[in-house]
């Protein structure tokens, strides 16, 4: 028994004529009608209980989209119970009739549920059409399929060497305890995986995503129960993350948390789960992609309409809170004036505005906290007599949480905004002497405590090979010309190391591999 290996989903075009704009409209419209009140879901049941907090669009927060209910300590011990609960039954199934829930889930997504899916993602995360279409419909889709695929290979892995009279053999068990998805506001297809894969490995789950992502972790839970997952295998609760850590990180049964997030947030995680190790029965697995500082460099030989697009691109789609965003950038002199036109000359017509209206390529950052600091940098910057303003600069939070696309020319390549992430609309580029390509190599490698995405663009295959070898730790994934952003499940495993992360590479056997423990069995005849 075998699964195809998939093919990925094709990303729809949204054209204004195209019946998938149609069915994404009505959906839109129905989801800012309907108010709803959205449950947690704990075992077999629906939980409207507790405080009840609001959800508001982040590009247009006079608007209530829904209510949610957050839980508290009493709320984690119940989900964790239901999990346990749950567990015999979900390792006793054949990982086969696992398999089929989670590809049922992504026939789901890929179809009846694409403009539900989608809409949830562009109200609740402020994404334009096309930023959700390859994120909650896409890469979700292929999360699913993919890791089916990869999770069929390991459980038909090549045994062990059996010598006559001897049977050896590897068992694949779903860990000891329950496993904790923590879960970002940034994509709705990473919220979705990082529970889905720990549990198609047999593992039951508690799961609370970032509340800024609650409107869409909603549907993906309604679609996977409606796929068939047991209740209980997967539990869905919001709680404030300190308080669901407390619970989480002091019990026994606490096998291994699969995490997406910020760097500091995982490093106090990963001291707590240290500081308690005695206390667990076994090791935790500790899985976790976290921040990034992601490049640009050009090399001369560069293209400088290519470079400009790399960089319009890779800074703003999704208001640069892409992990993998390009947020710093190292431009040959010779180069500088050709693709600062093009830069200008491009982001001159980009508008900014709510998700609803399609023409609209930058939408709001995700929240006031988010604004507030970026406004913060910004006004920073202007008011450095180093720092030059190349485009944006201006922000305004009266209908949403909206930072115009801000470009900053520094004269110190280690200048704040070249070192740490901001995680919105703002790049930061550096112009470097053409001659001093080897010295900007190491510049670009020591400048930041991440490791997550880089890209190097030139036409010199010399200085390709160069780049490669010199930033070989500078980023998890590496791009020759091409942006940062954008990696696809099945093509580009994606993970980085350093301070971004424990390089698991999401949407990979590496990853499913993390939530078995292996056990080996002799048999003698
Ligand atoms: P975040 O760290 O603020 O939150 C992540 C999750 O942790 C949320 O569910 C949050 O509620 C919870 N949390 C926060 N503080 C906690 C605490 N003290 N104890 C327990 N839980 C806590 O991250 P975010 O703002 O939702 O997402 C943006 C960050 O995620 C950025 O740093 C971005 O680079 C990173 N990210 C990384 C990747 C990757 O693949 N490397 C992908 C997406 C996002
Ligand atoms: N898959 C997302 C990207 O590569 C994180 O941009």
């Amino acid at each position: 028994f075998n699964v195809p290996t998939p093919t990925n989903e094709t990303v729809l075009n949204y054209g204004p004529q195209s019946p998938e704009r149609a069915a994404l409209k009505a959906a839109l419209a129905e989801g800012r009608a309907y108010k709803i009140d959205i449950p947690m879901y704990i075992g077999d049941k629906q939980i409207f209980e507790g405080k009840r907090l609001e959800i508001r669009p982040p590009h247009d927060h006079k608007h209530l989209l829904a209510n949610f209910f957050e839980g508290d300590k009493s709320t984690v011990e119940q989900a964790i119970e239901a999990a346990l609960a749950a567990k015999a039954d979900w390792e006793d199934m054949p990982w086969e009739q696992r398999a089929a829930i989670f590809l049922k889930a992504a026939d789901l997504f890929a179809g009846p549920y694409r403009a539900k899916i989608n809409a949830a993602t562009m109200l609740g995360q402020s994404k334009n059409a096309y930023q959700a279409e390859i994120d909650a419909a896409c890469e979700l889709v292929d999360f699913l399929r993919f890791n089916v695929s990869y999770m069929t290979d390991i459980y038909a892995q090549q045994p062990p060497v059996s010598p006559k009279g001897i049977w050896n053999r590897v068992e694949q068990r779903p860990l000891e305890g329950f496993v904790f998805a923590l879960t970002p506001f940034n994509f709705t297809a990473i919220a979705g995986n990082l529970p889905a894969s720990a549990a198609m490995m047999g593992n039951v789950v508690v799961w609370k995503p970032a509340y800024t992502q609650i409107y869409a972790a909603n549907v993906l839970m309604q679609v996977f129960l409606e796929a068939g997952l047991p209740p209980g295998v997967i539990n869905l609760i919001y709680v404030d993350g300190p308080v669901a850590g407390d619970v989480i990180f002091n019990h026994p049964d606490f096998a291994g948390i699969h995490f997406t997030g910020s760097t500091k947030v995982f490093q106090d995680i990963w001291q707590t789960i240290g500081t308690n190790i005695h206390k667990y029965k076994t090791y935790p697995r500790i899985v976790g992609e976290t921040g990034g500082k992601d490049f640009v460099l050009a090399h001369p030989s560069a293209n400088a309409e290519v470079v400009s697009t790399a960089l319009v691109r890779g800074a703003f789609e999704y208001q640069g809170q892409k992990c993998s965003a390009a947020s710093r950038a190292y431009i040959p002199a010779s180069l500088w004036p050709a693709v600062k036109e093009f830069m200008q000359r491009d982001l001159a017509t980009i508008k900014v505005g709510p998700t609803e209206d399609f023409e609209n390529f930058v939408n709001a950052v995700i929240s006031e906290a988010s604004f507030d600091k970026l406004a913060k940098y910004i006004d920073d910057a202007k008011a450095d007599s180093s720092v030059e303003i190349i485009a944006g600069g201006t922000y305004d939070k009266s209908q949403g949480w909206f930072i115009q696309p801000t470009v900053l020319q520094v004269q110190d390549p280690y200048y704040v905004t070249m070192c740490t992430e901001l995680f919105g609309p703002v790049l930061t580029i550096y112009v470097y002497e053409d001659d001093k390509f080897d010295e900007i190599l190491q510049v670009v490698d020591k400048t930041s405590i991440y490791a997550l995405t880089g890209s190097i663009i030139s036409q010199d295959r010399y200085a390709i090979a160069k780049a490669t070898q010199a930033l070989r730790n500078a980023a998890g994934n590496f791009y020759i010309n091409d942006k940062p952003t954008g990696a696809v499940v099945g093509q580009q495993p994606f993970g980085g190391a350093r301070g971004s992360g424990t390089n698991d590479k999401a949407g990979s056997m590496i990853n499913l591999l993390r939530w078995v423990s292996p056990r080996t069995i002799k048999e003698t005849f």
